[in-house]
C-alpha cells in the first residue's frame, strides 16, 4: 500500500498573509525553526506532559496564578522575559527539567503564528527536528487539506522556516501541492547536505551565533532528531503526538 496523504499542501512564508479562510478546517503546522517550535517539539520529546503557547509575557504570568507549579519560558529579543523560569533555547530543557510539567512558551513569532491561525481544523508545531513526523501527521489526518505556516520574523520570510517547511513537503505522499509548496521544497532539497551551514548564514541564526547561541542553531538543524512532535488538543494545549 503506498503512503497515504492528504489531497493538497499549501505552505505561508509568514503568519501575517494567512487569511482565517486559508486555514478553516485545514490541517495546519506551524514551524518556528529557530526556535520556538523547536524548542516546543524538544520539551515534549523530553517528557513535558503539556505545553500551552500564549501571545504575551503578562498571559504567561497570569497562568502561574492558575497553575503555581508551571514553567514559565519563552524570550523577548532572544532573551528570557524577567521573572520566567527559562528561556527559548531547546537545550535548556532536559528530561530532568521538563518531565511530568506544564510549560507555557511564548516567543516573538513562533507562539503569536501559533495563537494568530488558531481557526484551523487541526493544528501541530513542528521544525526540521520532526519534520518527517509533522509529515506522518498530515498524512494521517481525516482532513483534506494541508497548510503549513512558516512563521517568518516580524512579517518577513525566515529562511530556516521556509526550509523547514520544505523538509516537511518532501516527507508528504502524493498530492497537490502549491507553487509555494514547490518552491520550499527545492530550497529544502538544495540546502539539506548543509544544514547547519545555512542555518547559521540566514538572519536570524546569525544573530543568534552572535548573541552566544550558536549552539541552538547547530541543534536546530538536526533533521527528524525527534520521533514525534505537538499537536494541538481540545483544551488548546499541546501535547505529545508520536505515531508511526
Ligand atoms: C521567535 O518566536 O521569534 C523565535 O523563536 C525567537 C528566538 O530565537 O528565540
Amino acid at each position: 500500500m503506498g503512503i497515504r496523504s492528504i489531497r493538497s499542501i499549501e505552505v505561508y512564508g509568514t503568519w501575517q498573509e494567512v487569511d482565517p479562510e486559508h486555514v478553516r478546517g485545514k490541517a495546519v503546522v506551524v514551524v518556528d525553526a529557530l526556535r520556538a517550535t523547536t524548542t516546543l517539539s524538544t520539551m515534549l520529546a523530553h517528557g513535558a506532559q503539556a505545553i500551552l503557547p500564549v501571545e504575551s509575557v503578562d498571559e504567561a504570568r497570569a497562568l502561574r496564578q492558575k497553575i503555581p507549579q508551571i514553567i514559565l519560558s519563552g524570550e523577548r529579543n532572544n532573551e528570557p522575559p524577567m521573572d520566567f523560569d527559562g528561556g527559548n533555547s531547546p537545550l535548556e530543557y532536559p528530561p530532568a527539567r521538563v518531565l511530568g510539567r506544564r510549560i507555557a512558551l511564548t516567543t516573538t513569532n513562533g507562539t503569536k503564528a501559533i495563537t494568530r491561525c488558531s481557526d484551523s481544523g487541526a493544528m501541530a508545531a513542528a521544525a526540521l527536528v520532526n519534520a518527517g513526523a509533522a509529515a506522518r501527521w498530515l498524512c494521517q489526518s481525516e482532513l483534506e487539506g494541508g497548510v503549513i505556516i512558516s512563521a517568518g520574523d516580524r512579517g518577513q520570510l525566515a529562511l530556516e522556516d521556509w526550509l523547514a517547511s520544505g523538509a516537511i513537503v518532501d516527507g508528504l505522499g502524493p498530492c497537490q501541492w502549491s507553487d509555494r509548496a514547490r518552491a520550499a521544497h527545492l530550497a529544502f532539497v538544495g540546502a539539506k547536505p548543509r544544514l547547519q551551514a545555512v542555518l547559521s548564514e540566514a538572519n536570524h541564526g546569525a544573530q543568534l551565533i552572535a548573541q552566544g547561541m550558536g549552539r541552538d542553531v547547530e541543534f536546530s538543524a538536526s533533521l527528524d532528531r525527534f520521533p514525534g512532535l505537538g499537536v494541538r488538543a481540545e483544551d488548546g494545549w499541546f501535547r505529545l503526538w508520536n505515531r508511526p
